[in-house]
């Protein structure tokens, strides 16, 4: 079976089948990329709409040079200079974009399950771009693109996340779907950015050396001050650094051939020292963009014959 949704708003719609059948796509889509030619005219004449109405850097050049590279015709919508700020509502701003004969819209918002309200209200295909702080269903797919690229199996993998595991949709989705291929999940933060955590079902470390010993792959996350309540929630970034955020030194329980990973942007000297971040024998961070492209392509492909029956 195949994934058969128009929409992909989160890894939980997703059986270890459906992601494997995007992570092969998007394998093949990555040999495209590293041509000189790197078009394919799947989507030609299709328009695909990149709404952002939440900052991105990674996520919405990706989805376009991904949109791009399938030859559709990729328009950028930016909240922060358009109609919204006069008082516009999400579905009607959808709804008007639409009626310009649009097929596809990337979509990212500050509202969790904002993407979902969209797709249930839109002939057209919905990709979740990232939705407050509940779903990255791209971000989860192109960390697991880069995990098996490194291990060619997902088989007795344990992969640790650390950080503001409560505000994360990073951690959320790839929790889901590591979940469903069988992937051992161990989750480290400081008490106030894990409230609720075990309602996952992973293993909580008490601290860092417990976190980084015995994994795989270790996904480091940024305070996300943007969806935190609280204006200072951790007291101090030197302790932070210290007691939560990763290092050489901090590694030193970490096995030989663990990967880093990061969705970025990374806050050097807060959640990942330079030391770390800037090693390309361990740190996947530039891999995990490079494979974004491909991974969206993979995924546009899919949702689009989806859509059309195809
Ligand atoms: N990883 C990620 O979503 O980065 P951006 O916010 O830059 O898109």
């Amino acid at each position: 079976m195949a994934y058969s949704k128009k929409d992909l708003i989160s890894t939980k719609d997703l059986t270890t089948e459906d992601i494997y059948q995007i992570l092969n796509l998007a394998k093949d889509y990555k040999n495209l990329n590293l041509q000189n030619e790197k078009k394919s005219p799947l989507l030609k004449g299709v328009t695909v709409v990149n709404s952002f109405f939440e900052n991105s850097t990674r996520t919405r050049t990706s989805f376009e040079i991904a949109a791009k590279r399938l030859s559709s015709d990729a328009i950028n919508f930016t909240a922060s200079n358009s109609s919204t700020n006069k008082g516009e509502t999400l579905i009607d701003t959808i709804k008007n974009i639409e009626s310009m004969q649009t097929d596809i819209f990337i979509m990212r918002h500050s509202s969790s399950g904002a993407a979902q309200f969209v797709a249930s209200r839109t002939p057209s295909c919905v990709i979740n771009a990232g939705d407050g702080c509940n779903e990255h269903p791209t971000q989860a797919l192109l960390d697991l693109f880069t995990i098996y690229e490194k291990f060619g199996s997902f088989n007795n993998l344990t992969v640790s996340i650390i950080g503001d595991i409560a505000h994360s949709r990073v951690a959320r989705s790839n929790i889901y779907a590591m979940q469903t291929l069988g992937i051992k999940v161990k989750l480290f933060g400081p008490p106030q950015m894990m409230q609720y955590a075990e309602v996952f079902g992973c293993e909580i470390c008490k601290d860092m050396d417990e976190a980084v010993s015995g994994s795989d792959a270790i996904i480091m996350l940024r305070i996300q001050l943007e969806r935190s309540d609280d204006e200072t929630p951790f007291p101090s970034i030197r302790e932070y650094c210290r007691y939560f955020g990763l290092s050489k030194t901090r590694m030193q329980k970490a096995k030989e051939n663990v990967i880093i990973l990061h969705p970025g942007p990374i806050n050097r000297g807060v959640e990942l020292n330079s030391d770390v971040a800037d090693d390309p024998r361990i740190s996947t961070i530039l891999s995990q963009v490079e494979n974004g492209v491909a991974v969206r392509m993979a995924i546009l492909d899919i949702v689009y014959k989806n859509l059309k029956g195809l």
